[in-house]
């Protein structure tokens, strides 16, 4: 049970009981930081928080955004000067055939050795039906699971990298049922990019959040590519399982966007699943990135002291 008396600035309502929470009585483009500071802690308590009808352009975006953590660019679209408040928009001809950015179960960018802390995404045009996205909760699917897959998980070191995506020429990976589309997307896709796409990045399989120090089971779909020390026969069966187990309903909510819906989720704990449904409809998205540190384990010395409650703290 969440205490949601502990708001005094503003309204928190969980969407369910283990992800995402609506955040009602508002303005972003126009908050203090003690209204900031309640934001944040219902931040960390439901992973993913949702704000309705709010006026942003990419500045005040940006600007909100940044309050969580430093802007950062991870990827350069074709044409476009490096920019860490980007646009995504999907014309209402584009067929369910081409693929949409985010359209599988993950977490962004755990192919990095520093992931993004975390995604400010906000709607200026939202498809009459579909074009939904899912978020799954790491630390609760960590809670989750039995104590022996627990005990034999913490150990581990997963293997991460965009190739399991992108496969090694950037064309289509694994676990996708249709190629990503460059074109579509305009992602430029130059040596530095096949650099990073074919990169191996080490990650602990069980992560420790670095505010929280919760336990993180940090799985993030086809970003996955292996476990170290283990060959594909042994790794393939494991990574399915816990692939399955993440994105169970229990873990996870739904979010429906309307034109000035705003969602802010933090990438060290989430996954997410951006829903191609909408053809015929035209989605244009706001999308502010913040830079993020290395994921550390159970066992690795960090920040993980608790955030203090949220009275105390005021
Ligand atoms: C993404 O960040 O994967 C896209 C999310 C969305 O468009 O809903």
């Amino acid at each position: 049970m969440y205490d949601l008396s502990q708001y005094e600035k503003i309204r928190v309502e969980p969407l369910t009981a283990s992800t995402g929470a609506e955040i009602f009585d508002v303005d972003i483009a126009h908050i203090d930081d003690e209204i900031f500071a309640e934001i944040k802690h219902a931040f960390h308590e439901h992973t993913v928080i949702f704000f309705r009808d709010q006026n942003l352009d990419a500045d005040s975006l940006g600007a909100f955004a940044e309050r969580f953590a430093p802007l950062v660019t991870t990827y350069a679209r074709e044409g476009e000067a490096p920019n860490p408040v980007g646009r995504m928009h999907r014309a209402a001809d584009t067929p369910t055939s081409v693929r949409n950015l985010g359209d599988r179960w993950h977490a962004d960018q755990s192919s990095r050795e520093a992931p993004n802390m975390g995604v400010a995404l906000y709607c200026l045009e939202a498809p009459r039906y579909g074009g939904d996205t899912l978020f799954a909760n790491l630390c609760a699917a960590y809670e989750g699971l039995a104590p022996g897959l627990k005990a034999m998980c913490e150990p581990l070191i997963a293997l991460h990298s965009l190739a399991g995506i992108y496969g090694t020429d950037g064309r289509g990976g694994v676990g996708t049922t249709k190629p990503f589309s460059y074109e579509a997307e305009h992602v430029r896709l130059d040596d530095e990019m096949l650099e990073q796409i074919r990169k191996r990045i080490e990650h602990p399989l069980i992560c420790s959040h670095p505010e929280s120090g919760k336990p993180i089971l940090y799985v993030t779909g086809n970003h996955m590519v292996g476990i170290k020390d283990m060959n594909d026969l042994e790794a393939a069966p494991l990574l399915q399982l816990l692939n399955n187990h993440v994105v169970r309903p229990r873990f996870t909510c739904r979010f429906r966007w309307k034109k000035g819906s705003l969602a802010v989720w933090d990438n060290r704990c989430t996954q997410h699943f951006a829903v191609n449904d909408y053809a015929g409809f035209a989605r244009t998205m706001l999308r502010a990135e913040m830079a993020g540190t290395r994921p550390i384990g159970l066992a690795m010395p960090g920040d993980t002291a608790d955030p203090k409650p949220l009275k105390a703290a005021s």
